[in-house]
């Protein structure tokens, strides 16, 4: 995300984030014992808030850490932060991140004591126009040596910072996983292979994300007459692919150009990810 703007919101108020304060017991801080979900707002409108808060009770109920908030409750933080933060007039384009962690315990015990109160956090952060004349995602491709719960949308991210690093120092700008052979996902994204016709993804389950902005591409792509199938697939089939797409919420998709430094298709941003990309910004803003 890019640099957040003035106003946040911490437990209960609005507040500047530069008087922002948590406690350094705070088990966010000391365990990465904490969730989190990023939301795009465009033109004032959260896009799929329903889908951000059904993921963000699910990794919540995985965790045991009761929900701070219901719909309407987060849906007053999402837009009271657009709204103080200029979303929709100085800034068409917002992006909300929202962290709730188990909150602070003097303990610092692994087992957690029930009852204690949740840490809410949430900044927003202007977006940037989406490129659609951009030269493409360069990717690197590394084992996925996260662990076993990736369905959970947890603030412990050392593996995809690590991976993610190692890419930016290969020259790439986004990491693709692999786990026994096949394609995981985006050290921060989802993967779509288009062969023909045909979209690829790995089949949801506790080993990746399940990403919203995908569900929402695929709905476009089908529009567009492309097709969809949950498959894993390999690195050669990867390789292979007439197109590779990366998607996330503040990303929307974006076209992978080359692989382990290999192009995919021609090299360039394929035509089918242009169709799409096109009908993925008209429909974010309807
Ligand atoms: C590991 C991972 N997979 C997939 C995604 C895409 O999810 P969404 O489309 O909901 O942003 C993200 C987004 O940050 C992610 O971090």
């Amino acid at each position: 995300m890019s640099r957040p703007l003035p106003i946040a919101w911490l437990n209960g108020e609005f507040l500047p984030l530069a008087e922002a304060r948590i406690s350094p017991l705070d088990r966010g801080f000391l365990f990465a014992d904490a969730v989190y979900e990023v939301i795009g707002v465009y033109d004032g409108r959260p896009l799929l808030l329903d889908a951000h808060l059904q993921r963000l009770a699910h990794s919540l109920r995985e965790l045991q850490i009761p929900s701070p908030h219901d719909h309407a409750g987060w849906q007053a933080i999402v837009s009271g932060l657009v709204e103080r933060n200029g979303g929709g007039s100085g800034h068409p384009d917002i992006g909300i991140y929202l962290q709730v962690s188990r909150g602070a315990d003097a303990s610092r015990s692994h087992t957690y004591p029930q009852g204690l109160a949740p840490t809410v956090f949430a900044m927003a952060s202007a977006l940037a126009a989406v490129d659609l004349d951009t030269p493409g995602v360069h990717a690197m491709t590394a084992e996925d040596n996260r662990w076993a719960r990736c369905d959970i949308k947890s603030t412990a991210l050392l593996a995809n910072i690590l991976l993610r690093q190692a890419a930016s120092e290969a020259g790439a700008d986004e990491c693709i996983m692999l786990r026994d052979g096949l394609v995981t996902e985006g050290s921060s994204s989802s993967v779509l292979v288009l062969e023909g016709r045909t979209l690829l993804s790995r089949p949801n389950g506790s080993d990746i994300l399940p990403g919203t902005t995908i569900a929402l591409i695929r709905e476009v792509a089908a529009a567009a007459g492309i097709g969809y199938r949950e498959e894993a697939i390999s690195l050669a089939r990867l390789l292979a692919a007439d197109e590779v797409w990366l998607s996330a919420a503040l990303r929307g998709v974006a076209p992978v150009t080359h692989v382990d430094g290999q192009p995919i298709g021609t090299g360039r941003p394929g035509p089918a990810w242009r169709v799409v990309a096109e009908a993925y910004e008209r429909r974010k803003r309807s």
